[in-house]
C-alpha cells in the first residue's frame, strides 16, 4: 500500500467524484434515492474506503465517527439558540473534518471538492459558513479525540500468542506454517477487541450475559463432523459440483472489486442499502440519526465479534482440513474457493455485521418488508475466481441479504455452516442491546460530551462575587 501509486489512485477518485457530483449518490437503478448533504458524505466515505489504501483501516471506526460527528453537530446546533448557521453547514464541516483525518491523500482530489460543491449549492453567507465551520470542526475533533485504537500494542501480543506453542486441533494457526510463511503472514482485526464500544459498557460481560450459549464445536465431536462436512465440498475450489449461483454469491459478498463504491466491507454494503431503501424525503436530521445508529451498531458488533473470534481462536477450514484431526485424514492440497481471511474463524464476521445492519434497518421500517436493488458497480478484482462486472442483486427484505451472506461465506470456503448461523445471533443481540440503550449516557456513549453543549456563563449578582464560565453537567 505504498504511496507511490497515489497519482493514479487520485485520478481515479477525482474522476469518480466528478461523476457522483454530476449524477448524485445512487446505487439503485430506477427509483430516486435519498440525497442530501449527509448522504453525499456517506457515499464519499464508501468510495474512498473501497478504492484507496483506506481499505486497510477498520471501516466500522471511520463510519461511526463520520455519522456520530454529523449527529453531534446537529445536536449541538439545536442547543445553540440563535446560532447563525444551518444544519447542512454543520453536517458538511463535521464530515469534512472526519474524512480529512482518515484519508489525507484524498484531501485535495476528493474531500475539499465535495465541501466546495456543497458550500456553493448551499449559498450560505460568510458569517454562516464561519460559524458552521467552527461548530462542525469542533464537534468532529471531539468525536475523534475520544478514540485511538491501540493497534501497535496489540500486534506483538497477537504474534507472541501464535508463536507460543504448536497449535492443538481446532486452534487457529499460520496458514503457511513454515518460518518463511510466518514472516510474510498478515493478520487483520486483532486490534478491534481492545477498541472501545460506544454503547456496550463491557464486551466480555456482554458476551457472558447475552451470548453464553454459543461456541464452536469441540474436536472431536458430532458437531465438528457436521461443521466439517458443511464445507469440505461446498467450499472447495475445484469441486466439479459448483454451480454458477454458488460462485456468484460467494464473489458478490467476499471478493475484492475494482471501481465499485460499495462492496468492500459490510459497512459499505449497508451504507448502500440504507441509501437505496430509506425514503428520499427523509429529513437531514432523521437521515443522520439513522446512519449514526447503523454505524454505531455495526461498530459495537464488530468489537463483540472480534472478541469472540480472538477468544475462541477457532481454526479456518483451510487449516483444519489440511491438518486433519482424529476423525478426518489430512487433505494437504485442500483449497478454499476463495482465499482464507487472515483472522480466526468463529463466528462469521461478515454475517455478524450484516445481521447488525439488517436489524437497524428493520427497526426503521417496522414489520414492513422493503425491496431494493443492490448494485455496487465495477468489476470483480483480479484475485477473484469470478471475473467481469459485479451483477446487481434484488432483495425483498433485509433478512434476505443476511441469508445471502450466510450462503456466500460457506460457499467461499471461509466458514462452517454453524459459524454463519451463530453469527446471526451475535449481530442481532448487539443490535437489540444498542437499540435499548441508545439514549443512555454511558462512560463512552453515543451522546455528545456535555462539555461543548452546556457551557454556562452568568454575570455575578454583585461585584466581588466570582462567577466563572463553566460546564453545567
Ligand atoms: C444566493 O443568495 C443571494 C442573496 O443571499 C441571492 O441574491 C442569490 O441569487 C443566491 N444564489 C443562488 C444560486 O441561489
Ligand atoms: C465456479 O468456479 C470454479 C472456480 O473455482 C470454476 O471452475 C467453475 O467452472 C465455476 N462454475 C460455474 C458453473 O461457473
Ligand atoms: C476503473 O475506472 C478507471 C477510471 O474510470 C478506468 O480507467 C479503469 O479501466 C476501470 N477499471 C475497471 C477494471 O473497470
Ligand atoms: C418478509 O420477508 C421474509 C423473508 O425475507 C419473510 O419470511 C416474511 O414473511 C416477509 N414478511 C412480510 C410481512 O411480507
Amino acid at each position: 500500500m505504498a504511496s507511490d501509486d497515489q497519482p493514479s489512485k487520485a485520478a481515479v477518485v477525482l474522476a469518480l467524484i466528478l461523476s457522483i457530483l454530476l449524477s448524485s449518490a445512487s446505487d439503485v437503478s430506477g427509483a430516486s434515492t435519498l440525497d442530501n448533504v449527509a448522504v453525499q458524505w456517506n457515499y464519499l466515505f464508501n468510495l474512498l474506503h473501497c478504492r484507496s489504501s483506506g481499505a486497510t483501516q477498520e471501516p466500522n471506526i471511520i463510519m461511526a465517527q463520520l455519522h456520530l460527528a454529523q449527529w453531534h453537530a446537529l445536536l449541538a446546533l439545536k442547543h445553540l439558540t440563535g446560532a447563525s448557521t444551518t444544519e447542512d453547514l454543520v453536517v458538511a464541516f463535521a464530515s469534512h473534518t472526519v474524512l480529512s483525518n482518515f484519508y489525507p491523500y484524498e484531501q485535495v482530489t476528493a474531500i475539499d471538492p465535495l465541501l466546495d460543491t456543497q458550500l456553493t449549492a448551499l449559498n450560505a453567507t460568510t458569517a454562516q459558513q464561519t460559524f458552521g465551520q467552527r461548530l462542525g470542526e469542533a464537534v468532529a475533533l471531539s468525536v475523534m479525540a475520544k478514540r485511538r485504537a491501540g493497534r501497535e500494542f496489540t500486534f506483538h501480543a497477537f504474534k507472541s500468542a501464535l508463536n507460543a506453542n504448536n497449535p492443538k486441533p481446532g486452534v487457529y494457526r499460520y496458514l503457511n506454517n513454515t518460518p518463511a510463511g510466518r514472516a510474510a503472514a498478515t493478520f487483520v482485526f486483532y486490534d478491534i477487541p481492545i477498541a472501545r464500544p460506544y454503547v456496550i459498557p463491557d464486551v466480555q460481560r456482554f458476551i457472558k450475559t447475552h451470548l453464553a450459549n454459543i461456541k464452536p464445536p469441540n474436536i472431536p465431536s458430532p458437531a465438528w463432523d457436521k461443521a466439517y462436512n458443511s464445507i469440505v465440498d461446498a467450499g472447495r475450489s475445484g469441486n466439479p459440483g459448483r454451480t454458477a449461483e454458488m460462485n456468484t454469491t460467494a464473489a458478490i459478498v467476499g471478493c475484492p472489486k475494482v471501481n465499485s463504491s460499495v462492496t468492500c466491507f459490510a459497512e459499505n454494503v449497508w451504507s448502500a442499502i440504507a441509501r437505496a431503501s430509506l425514503p428520499p424525503s427523509l429529513s437531514l436530521y432523521d437521515t443522520v440519526a439513522t446512519f449514526a445508529k447503523l454505524a454505531v451498531t455495526m461498530h459495537d458488533a464488530l468489537i463483540v465479534l472480534t472478541t469472540l473470534q480472538y477468544g475462541f481462536w477457532f481454526w479456518r477450514p483451510q487449516m483444519a482440513i489440511r491438518a486433519g484431526d482424529a476423525d478426518h485424514a489430512p487433505i494437504p492440497n485442500w483449497t478454499p474457493w476463495f482465499r482464507t481471511p487472515p483472522h480466526p474463524e468463529y463466528p462469521s464476521g461478515t454475517v455478524t455485521s450484516y445481521a447488525a445492519g439488517a436489524a437497524v434497518m428493520e427497526s426503521f421500517f417496522g414489520a414492513q418488508n422493503v425491496s431494493f436493488t443492490l448494485s455496487g458497480g465495477g468489476q470483480f478484482g483480479a484475485a477473484c475466481p469470478v471475473s467481469g462486472p459485479v451483477p446487481e442483486v434484488e432483495f425483498q427484505s433485509f433478512a434476505e441479504v443476511v441469508a445471502f451472506a450466510q450462503r456466500a461465506r460457506v460457499w467461499s470456503g471461509a466458514h462452517y455452516h454453524q459459524s454463519v448461523v451463530d453469527a446471526l445471533k451475535v449481530g442481532a443481540a448487539v443490535a437489540k442491546y444498542v437499540a435499548e440503550y441508545w439514549d443512555e449516557t454511558t462512560p463512552s456513549g453515543v451522546l455528545p460530551d456535555p462539555a461543548y453543549l452546556n457551557v454556562v456563563a452568568e454575570l455575578p449578582k454583585k461585584s466581588g462575587v466570582w462567577s466563572p464560565i463553566r460546564f453545567a453537567c
